[in-house]
Order: C-alpha cells, then sequence, then structure tokens
C-alpha cells in the first residue's frame, strides 16, 4: 500500500523533506486535528497520560521529548516535575515548534528549551532524568540509535517511553489500511510499519514492557537505564 503525497508523488518511507513539508502544513491545525481522533475512540489523552506515569518521574527532573511537535505533553510533563524540573523538546520542523513555543508563552512556562533538530543527530544532554516520545519514533530511520543515544544520556534508574503506533495483532489486521488511512495525514505508511523501536526499547533498556491499546494500533514501550549501561 502507498500513500499519495500531497505534491502528487507517490511516498512509501516519507523523507526528511516529506516529514518537514507534512508537518509545516498541519503544524498550525495540528492540535484540533489531532484531537478529532476522538471521534473513533481514540484516547489519545489517556495514551499520553500513561506514557508520562511509565517515565516516573519527580518534581525537579529534567526530561527530553524526541518529536515533540506541538508541545501537546508538556501540560503532563510540568504536572510531573514542577517548576523547578526543566523539559527540553526536540523536533525536525520548525512550524511545528513555532506552535509549541505559542503554547509555552501562553502558559507562561520558563522551563521549556526547544531545539530544531533531527532526533537522529540530536546530542543528549548528560545525566537526565527521563526521555519520552509520542507518535513520532516511527519517523525517524535511525530510530535504534536514538533510542540508544538517549539510553546513554539518562541517569540509571531513569527511563524511557516511546508512545506510538504500529500494526495491530492478526485478529483485527484487516482495520490496518483503514488505520494507516487516518493516519495518513501525519505521513504514516503501512512500510512505516517495517520499524519496530518497542524492540530498541527491549534491547537496550532493563526492566522493559510494553502495553498495547486501540486493538493493538498503539503501544506503549518503557524501560530504565541500567547501571552498568545500555
Ligand atoms: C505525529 S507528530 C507528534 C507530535 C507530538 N509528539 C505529539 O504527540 O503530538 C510527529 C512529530 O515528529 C517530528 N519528527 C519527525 N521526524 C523527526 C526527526 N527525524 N527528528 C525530530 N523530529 C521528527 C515531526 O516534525 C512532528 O512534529
Amino acid at each position: 500500500m502507498q500513500v499519495l503525497h500531497e505534491a502528487k508523488h507517490t511516498m512509501t518511507i516519507p523523507t526528511r523533506e516529506d516529514v518537514i513539508n507534512i508537518y509545516r502544513k498541519r503544524a498550525k491545525r495540528y492540535d484540533i486535528t489531532a484531537n478529532l481522533y476522538y471521534l473513533i475512540g481514540f484516547r489519545e489523552g489517556a495514551y499520553r497520560k500513561k506514557a508520562v506515569d511509565a517515565l516516573n518521574l519527580q518534581r525537579g527532573d529534567t526530561v527530553v521529548e524526541i518529536g515533540c511537535g506541538t508541545g501537546m505533553n508538556f501540560s503532563l510533563l510540568q504536572q510531573a516535575i514542577g517548576h523547578d524540573g526543566k523539559i527540553i523538546g526536540v523536533d525536525l520542523t520548525d512550524d511545528m515548534l513555532a506552535q509549541a513555543r505559542k503554547r509555552v508563552e501562553e502558559k507562561g512556562w520558563a522551563n521549556v528549551e526547544l531545539v530544531v533538530s533531527d532526533a537522529a543527530s540530536y546530542k543528549f544532554p548528560e545525566c537526565i532524568d527521563g526521555i519520552i516520545s509520542t507518535f513520532a519514533l516511527t519517523l525517524v530511520a535511525e530510530y535504534d540509535k536514538v533510542v540508544q543515544n538517549g539510553c546513554l544520556a539518562l541517569k540509571p534508574g531513569k527511563r524511557w517511553a516511546v508512545l506510538d503506533f504500529k500494526m495491530p495483532s492478526s485478529r483485527v489486521s484487516w482495520l490496518a489500511p483503514l488505520l494507516v488511512l487516518l493516519t495518513r495525514p501525519f505521513g504514516v505508511t503501512v512500510e512505516l510499519a517495517e520499524r519496530h523501536p518497542w524492540e530498541s526499547i527491549n534491547k537496550y533498556l532493563r526492566n522493559a514492557s510494553m502495553t498495547e491499546f486501540y486493538m493493538g494500533f498503539v503501544y506503549i514501550a518503557a524501560g530504565e537505564r541500567a547501571r552498568d549501561g545500555c
């Protein structure tokens, strides 16, 4: 199955340029569009909350969000870390970060740093307390390296959590084309489902867990950095 790019060429795996173009076009209406998925029973807010909870953050912690987009997780992260903590939001698309900046200014948050960067080349700060990525890591071809780099930057015992789409279990696999259709405005293709970021969480982190939601279309994978490395 292929997804038609808005520029009218077919796209099976979006390039970085494709991703930037898609999200530049979507940035201003991203939050509204994302909330529309509630109409089909997609409990996006509940999944975000579970992903943030999976980090076990404490007041004063520093957390990095990879592919933070417009900052839809920032309120939940703020509740966990408080004013003394810090959020570092990283994203490839300038216009998505412009929306995130607007959110930060409107809320008056002084503890958020926004970084325009490709996750693949992002240099994580040392000794961080948590890393989260929601509906973004599957878009990054080098996801395995990103998970490992992040793991190496975590303090021992601190956690990485990924919330993302995946192909469903065989029981409802006939619904997969519909899911791809519904998520196609965000660059999702069947070919992207070949990427399995949860396996990288299993590979590099200790006590890894994976929970599926929405008939297996959505998962949260999380684990903690071992004392002896990644
Ligand atoms: C579906 S949005 C998710 C945004 C946000 N995490 C959320 O849950 O609402 C995917 C985001 O990943 C970003 N992204 C895609 N590829 C990336 C990469 N290689 N490095 C950093 N960000 C990337 C896009 O720019 C976009 O903002």
